[in-house]
């Protein structure tokens, strides 16, 4: 378990250790293409593998991928059975290849409303990648953050029902779906919107944010570098004035 990183200040200047995304854009790429959406999410694919290989080189060690929010399912009907079956052909023909990597393979969500053969293999590409520790990549699928907040207090109060009288957030971290992560260092949002979209709501509370208007399938790893610096020359003061900030470091 990690404690917030409101008290376990990281050291500045450094390569963010979680790097979180919300990769958007995917539909307008193409449609500036006159292509369908669903190439625009095809050409997603491979910006994820660029930065995949952009965080190991830069030495992240946590990689969070929004790719589905629980909102995604309000879209078309076939949009959602093409972006399903796009995450299956993803898994099969990746998994493997991220375990030779050393990637350790992750996803956070709702699963219940999957498809068994994509519960299967994610449960699969859990399982085989579980013991490697060069980068933890986390795919949120079917993920809201108000769904992961109300899923930890469930949960606690189940295990601990006497809680149901007052507790402290400390008691509930270990229940959210990324207990095993120390918090997002680094947010990014491509594709221009300033706006979270219920992604990590608890887990950003005091994450640096970083909006461009690169579209993601166009995000590559000379982005990768330049968002790593901009949250470089940033000073996180968690509360604390920059000068109790400086005598610190
Ligand atoms: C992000 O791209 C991918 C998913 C939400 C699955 P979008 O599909 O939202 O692309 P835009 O926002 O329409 O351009
Ligand atoms: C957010 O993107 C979710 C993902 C990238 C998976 P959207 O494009 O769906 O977000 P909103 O609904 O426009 O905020
Ligand atoms: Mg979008």
């Amino acid at each position: 378990m990690f404690s917030s990183s409101t008290r376990e200040v990281p050291e500045v200047g450094k390569v963010p250790r979680h790097l979180a995304i919300i990769m958007d854009g995917n539909g307008r790429w193409a449609k500036k293409r006159l292509l369908p959406r669903v190439a625009g999410h095809k050409r997603g694919v491979e910006a994820v593998r660029e930065v995949i290989r952009g965080c190991i080189e830069q030495g992240v060690e946590y990689l969070t991928l929004f790719a589905f929010s629980s909102e995604n399912w309000r879209r078309p009907a076939d949009e959602v059975s093409l972006l399903m079956q796009l995450f299956v052909r993803a898994l099969e023909q990746e998994v493997d290849k991220l375990h030779r990597n050393g990637v350790r393979f992750r996803v956070i969500g709702d699963l219940s409303r999957f498809e068994p053969r994509l519960v299967e293999l994610i449960e699969r590409g859990t399982a085989l990648t579980a013991g490697n520790t060069r980068l933890t990549l986390t795919i949120a699928a079917n993920y809201g953050g108000r769904w992961d907040i109300t899923q930890a207090v469930a949960r606690l109060l189940k295990v601990a029902p006497e809680k149901a009288a007052g507790f402290e957030p400390d008691d509930l971290a270990p229940f959210l779906s990324m207990a095993y992560a120390p918090e997002p260092d680094l947010f990014i949002r491509t594709g221009g919107e300033q706006r979270i979209s219920n992604f990590l709501l608890w887990q950003l509370a005091y994450t640096e944010l970083y909006f461009t208007d690169t579209l993601w399938p166009d995000f590559d790893r000379a982005a990768l570098v330049g968002a790593i610096a901009s949250y470089q020359g940033r000073e996180r003061r968690f509360g604390r004035t920059s000068e109790q900030v400086g005598a610190d470091a």
